[in-house]
């Protein structure tokens, strides 16, 4: 059990600090609410202080108090740069600069206010101070624009949170496979490895409401994760736009963008062990997206497209020192097939998996999935099957190339 101080800042997703700290209390933390009076013009200090289910504090300075994490959800853009220059006007504020220790912030904010780069810059300050961003999602906004912004969901807020106070035990923990995986006698190839596994479609902004975008629903990517999970691996998965539920205990960042899934690949790449790019990344963007929402008239609407960077290819072209390369490659039929094989070498990879989206109800936004596993050894056709088997299959063989690479390690080094 741990100690947590939870900031809650000024902003509609106050509301949702109410169902953080359930979560909170639920996984058996001790949490200490600190509402800024701008988060209590929207949610009363006592309703965080009821479900944290503590009395509100007589104690002028409970926020200097010893704490194993400070949380921010939500973040505003004001307390955000406070943040970043160290000021102490208020008990959060405060708290911040006498906090040593993990600390977890999930901003929201206006889409504008967000991408404005005053705020970006003071992100950044945050996190080359080894603060733990929870980027907000895309979505509709209290104001009723759609747009970046939006606070990250609650569980997915606990989720990094319970990850942040693993790290704290010890870094010896980093290479131990998770306390669960222990006791539940998994093991495997998997077991402690560190797992990146992209998941969704891509959306590319067009102006700040219309995008283009794809119909991958992100169910393979999070049946990998889920799987890879529960295989014994601490798992990190980059969320491009999921209509689906993310697993339980991975760590999720969100990545709605294909510059936001190179980013972010660039960066946690290197620390995996395997990188599973399930996500559907746009291969164009519009050059020039408008700032704010086009408006219409009766003049054709000409977009100029440019190439994103194959995120993938960079990663097979970098030295991997062992590390499990996975690619998916959507095509049709007997000639995609080909083109898939050839990608394997193309793009330098362990594995492809080649899904055919021609056929009815597999593939793109499905249950279930067909597939034909392709590695240098040979390749092997995987039946119809709902996805989360086909993941299994996909990591029975993602378990057998980290073998193969361990055994040609030690042969190397004998
Ligand atoms: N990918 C990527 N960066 C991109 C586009 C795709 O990393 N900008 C990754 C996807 O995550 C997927 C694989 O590359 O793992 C797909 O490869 P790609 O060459 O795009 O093949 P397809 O999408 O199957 O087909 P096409 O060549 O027609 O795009």
């Amino acid at each position: 059990m741990a100690r947590i101080l939870l900031g809650i800042t000024g902003g509609i997703a106050a509301y949702k600090a109410c169902e953080l700290v359930r979560l909170l209390v639920r996984a058996g933390h001790e949490v200490l609410p600190l509402p800024t009076p701008g988060a209590e013009r929207f949610v009363a200090a006592e309703t965080f202080y009821a479900l944290a289910r503590i009395a509100p504090p007589a104690d002028p300075y409970p926020h200097l108090g010893r704490a194993d994490a400070l949380v921010i959800a939500p973040l505003t853009a004001n307390t955000l740069a406070k943040l970043a220059h160290g000021l102490a006007d208020n008990v959060l504020t405060e708290a911040a600069l006498a906090h040593r220790g993990p600390l977890v912030v999930a901003p929201a904010m206006n889409t504008r206010m967000w991408e404005h780069p005053a705020t970006q810059a003071n992100v950044d300050v945050l996190r080359d101070r080894g603060a733990i961003v929870v980027e907000p999602g895309v979505g509709e906004l209290a104001e009723g624009e759609v747009g970046a912004g939006r606070m990250a969901e609650p569980a997915e807020i606990a989720t990094i949170v319970a990850q942040a106070l693993v790290g704290l035990e010890g870094s010896a923990l980093e290479a131990r496979p998770p306390e669960d995986s222990v006791q539940s006698g998994v093991s495997g190839a998997l077991v402690g490895k560190h797992v990146l596994v992209t998941a969704g479609g891509t959306r590319e902004p067009l102006d700040s409401v219309r995008f283009l975008g794809n119909r991958s629903s992100g169910r393979m990517g999070v049946a990998l994760a889920a799987e890879a999970r529960r295989r014994g691996a601490k798992v990190t998965l980059l969320a491009a736009n999921l209509t689906v539920d993310p697993p339980d205990g991975v760590q999720i960042v969100n990545t709605p963008t294909a510059a936001d899934v190179e980013r972010e690949t660039h960066v946690r790449s290197a620390a995996a062990d395997v990188v599973v790019m399930a996500a559907a990344v746009a291969d164009y963007r519009p050059v020039e997206p408008w700032a704010a929402k086009r408006p219409k008239d009766s003049v054709t609407w000409k977009v100029v497209l440019e190439p994103t960077a194959d995120v993938l290819a960079g990663l097979g072209a970098r030295e991997r020192n062992g590390q499990v390369l996975v690619g998916f490659g959507a095509e049709t039929g007997a000639a995609g097939l080909d083109r898939k094989r050839a990608m394997l070498h193309d793009k330098n990879l362990d594995l492809v998996v080649y899904n055919d989206v021609s056929r009815e109800g597999t593939g793109f936004d499905a249950d279930e999935n067909e597939v034909v596993l392709i590695t240098r050894a040979g390749e092997r056709a995987v039946p119809r099957a709902p996805k989360p088997l086909i993941a299994a299959a996909v990591l029975d063989e993602v378990e057998r190339l980290l073998e193969q690479s361990k055994q040609e390690d030690r042969s190397g080094s004998a």
